[in-house]
């Protein structure tokens, strides 16, 4: 059987050594020959893949093919498998991103409300020329899997602009909370837990959890409401003695989101939300909260990026890598365990960002939602939901017709729609302050985004 080549697009990015540790340690499963790390910044890049390097040659002793490049046709030709997860604007853009609607009073955040709609306008013009790219060289039965955020955005525009594109949208915060609620009920052994969970990207909830015979929610909001956060017992011992917590999800500015768990179940105790609901349900809180000077993007600058920049020159000086330059986990597994699950045709169970097709029967035909799906080679089959309760359906209705407009935004080259995406969007508390935002985001996305007229 021929061996397979996977590329990742944004090979600079801070979790590329993660990622392909993931990869390469499930070699075997993937019929591996090549990694291949793609990126436009050529710099950057170079610098990352001395670390995945040493990962692959001295971690993991492998003789895995690595190959560098910023050249399109060679990154894809032949390519089974491409890892998408572009930053478009990189961190500088974030920071903008999340300080502009801050600045007027507005949730600052990376793939939320006003910020995540102008990473959205970014992101989706770059998203369709790499599916172009992708399906001019790579394999004919190929397959993006992207991280690309916002993904509800992208995920929207991918279904619109290029329907047959090989592409399945994933997000890894579902898995990420998973991982705490394991820490903080100490079960090892993650793989045993099933959920059932329905909503969009970055905007769901978690209507089952098990462990064996355990139900898990039910122990999960027990616990939430005697410790009043989602956290390990051993991260709220660090974080009262002022100690990082060694997890890029509980430092200070996702702390709060793992605190206002508790707030949401507290009002509303039936499901439990994924932290992301923060932004749109506790929005005047968050912004009370939130720092206008020092956002998550410096927080990511100051620490993730620094450290892994700092590592490289390390190893480059002195021949030592220091492991925790790197961030590696179930980021990385768990899209790399997708890859196994389409090539070994395991219809292994994951959640999925997809065109909806009747799963939540109360939610419309082709909204992209985020829902448990078995995968084989073929790609998703996603399972029947019940209809979603009046409450959750509304905020989601609301949610989706914001992002969906800001596609339309985009296709059109419509300012009146990007307004009306703004407007609707549940973190922005008038018509005049979406306007406000939005003129202050177009001046500074300039070289990124469409015209808007
Ligand atoms: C989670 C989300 C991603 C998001 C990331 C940001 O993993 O699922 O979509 O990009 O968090 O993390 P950061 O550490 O960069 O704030
Ligand atoms: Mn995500």
């Amino acid at each position: 059987m021929k061996k397979n080549k996977i590329c990742l697009v944004g090979g600079g990015s801070t979790f590329t050594p993660g990622i392909v540790k993931s990869i390469v340690e499930r070699s075997e499963d993937l019929n591996l020959e090549e990694v291949v790390l793609y990126d436009i910044d050529e710099e950057r890049q170079k610098k990352v893949s001395v670390i995945v390097e040493w990962i692959l040659r001295k971690q993991l002793k492998s003789n895995v093919t690595l190959t560098v490049t910023t050249d399109a046709e060679q990154a894809f030709t032949g390519a089974k498998f491409i890892f998408a997860q572009m930053r478009v604007g990189g961190y500088k853009m974030r920071e903008q991103d999340e300080k502009i609607p801050l600045s007027f009073g507005c949730v600052g955040q990376e793939t939320c409300g006003a910020g995540g709609l102008a990473y959205g306008l970014r992101t989706i013009g770059p998203m369709i020329e790499l599916i172009d790219q992708v399906e001019k060289y790579a394999l004919a039965d190929h397959w993006i899997l992207n991280y690309s955020n916002p993904a509800a955005i992208v995920s929207e525009a991918c279904r619109k602009i290029r329907p047959k594109a090989r592409i399945i949208n994933v997000c890894d915060m579902p898995i990420a909370i998973i991982d705490m609620i394991a820490g903080s009920l100490n079960i090892t052994d993650t793989s045993e837990i099933k959920y059932d969970y329905f909503g969009l990207n970055h905007f769901g909830w978690f209507t089952s959890i098990t462990y064996r015979d355990r139900d898990l929610l039910e122990e999960i909001k027990n616990y939430v409401n005697e410790h009043k956060i989602l956290l390990p017992p051993q991260y709220i011992e660090r974080l009262k003695e002022n100690r990082a917590t060694g997890d890029r999800h509980a430092v200070s500015s996702w702390i709060h989101v793992w605190e206002s768990v508790y707030t949401m179940l507290q009002a509303f105790p039936d499901y439990l939300p994924n932290t992301y609901l923060t932004y749109y349900l506790l929005q005047k809180e968050t912004v009370e909260h939130q720092n206008p000077d020092l956002t998550r993007a410096n927080e990511v600058m100051n620490t993730r990026e620094k450290a892994l920049f700092e590592g490289v020159d390390k190893y480059l000086s002195t021949g030592e890598v220091d492991e925790s330059s790197f961030h590696a986990g179930s980021h990385g597994d768990w899209i790399s365990d997708l890859a196994v699950a389409l090539l070994n045709d395991t219809k292994t169970r994951f959640l999925v960002i997809t065109e909806n097709k009747g799963a939540i029967p109360n939610m419309p035909y082709d909204a992209m939602v985020e829902v448990p799906a078995y995968v084989g080679k073929n790609g998703p089959e996603v399972i029947a939901q019940e209809p979603v309760p009046l409450f959750y359906q509304g905020l989601m209705m609301q949610q989706l017709n914001s992002e969906k407009l800001i596609v339309e935004a985009y296709i059109e080259n419509s300012y009146e729609k990007a307004l009306q995406s703004f407007s609707l969007n549940k973190t922005i508390p008038s018509i005049n302050v979406a306007r406000l935002v939005l003129e202050a985001l177009i001046k500074e996305n300039e070289s990124y985004w469409p015209d808007l007229n």
